[in-house]
């Protein structure tokens, strides 16, 4: 199957699919400017945790080219903290602006030029790390779910929200193709519709049997024994295993727990904030209120009305059947289990050098 082209490195430039105008039109925008991805991210033309990481990385090392020689570090530092403020909540963001910081930080007697070149390396891994780290997260979730049955997701987490074939959907990929017999519910995912505008056409495209219900049906469907399984991605797990993702996962997993349904998280580890305690401490994106009143441009509740548009809600630890990694699964005891899992993926000697230990940590 084709992959997605969600994010790529092209020739110095980025160039990213503009996911505000799918289903209808594929029009891919050509960046030069790092404050033009900045914008990118920040309006939604990119979006999804780890795609988010992989757009900031090469938008630092776009910037990077164009810093002046002699402030460079200090213009660095300046764009890494334009890029922190795009949007708040997915960790993602800031493990890969950390990454690139890091990397001048450490290297500061190199000469500019070293150091653009080492940049660009640098995004590159980060690219390639998370399109590595979707597949064999994938395949330890493939062995979680059943044989036959019909997976419930929320939003997207598929290749348009990575650089690979996704964690969500790609957990859902891989158990297909594996030769299980498995279909999709997908919640629209109100307001921005990233369920029915962006999961139903990756899975079309993948020719998984999807269909797409509104986010009030999920609890009609799995009290008619409709649903085998839901699994979802993560925007940033804490410490102890509270999970934000997109509004209305919350809702879900409550209901999940309330049918006895098992709900997996499919979580990269650069989505595993150890330095968060725990949910309440994740800062949770207040979007515009014109995502909620209004639709296709046209207002759809009454004028002066308040809107309240949280974009992200938190799932405590306790409701989660599994976490996914690509270092293998983290059941039980989060706290304890997510940190060795993490710790797998730590630098051993230099950035560009990770161990790859696997295992399952229960
Ligand atoms: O606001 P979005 O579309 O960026 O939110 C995306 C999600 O909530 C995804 O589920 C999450 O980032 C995981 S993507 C692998």
């Amino acid at each position: 199957m084709k992959k997605v082209r969600t994010v790529e490195w092209k020739k110095g430039r980025v160039v990213m699919l503009d996911q505000r105008l799918l289903p209808n039109r594929e029009v891919y925008r050509l960046y030069k400017d790092p404050t033009d991805v900045i914008a990118a991210i920040r309006d939604l033309v990119v979006r999804g945790a780890p795609a988010i990481g992989v757009a900031a990385a090469m938008g630092l090392a776009l910037g990077a080219q164009k810093l002046p020689q002699d402030r460079f570090a200090k213009e660095f530092d300046k764009l890494c903290r334009a890029f922190a403020a795009a949007r708040p909540t997915a960790v993602n963001l800031f493990w890969a602006i950390e990454r690139m910081r890091t990397l001048v930080r450490e290297n500061s007697r190199l000469s500019v030029e070293t150091l653009r070149k080492m940049l660009e390396a640098e995004a590159l891994a980060v690219y390639r790390e998370d399109l590595d780290a979707n597949r064999r997260l994938s395949e330890f979730g493939a062995e979680l779910l059943p044989a036959k049955g019909t997976i419930l997701t929320h939003c997207n987490a598929g290749g348009l929200a990575t650089a690979g074939i996704g964690t969500a959907l790609g957990v859902i990929l891989a158990a297909r193709d594996a030769g299980k017999k498995l279909s999709v519910f997908a919640d629209e995912t109100r307001p921005i519709l990233q369920g029915a505008r962006l999961t139903a056409w990756e899975l079309k495209k993948a020719r998984v049997p999807v269909t797409v219900i509104t986010d009030n049906m999920a609890g009609y469907f799995m009290q008619q024994g409709k649903i085998d399984a839901v699994v979802v991605g993560t925007d940033r797990t804490a410490a102890n295993g509270d999970v934000a993702n997109k509004i209305g996962t919350y809702s879900v997993a409550v209901l999940a727990a309330r049918h006895g349904i098992p709900f997996y998280v499919a979580a990269p580890t650069s989505s595993i904030d150890l330095n968060c305690p725990n949910g309440t401490k994740i800062p949770i994106e207040e979007r515009s209120a014109e995502e909620v009143s209004h639709f296709h441009g046209k207002p759809i509740i009454p004028k002066g009305v308040k809107v309240a548009n949280p974009a992200f809600d938190v799932t405590p630890a306790k409701l989660v059947t599994a976490i996914i990694t690509e270092n293998g699964v983290a059941t039980g005891s989060y706290r304890r289990n997510l940190a060795k899992l993490v710790r797998a993926s730590e630098p051993v000697t230099s950035t560009t050098s990770r161990s790859r230990k696997r295992g399952h940590a229960n």
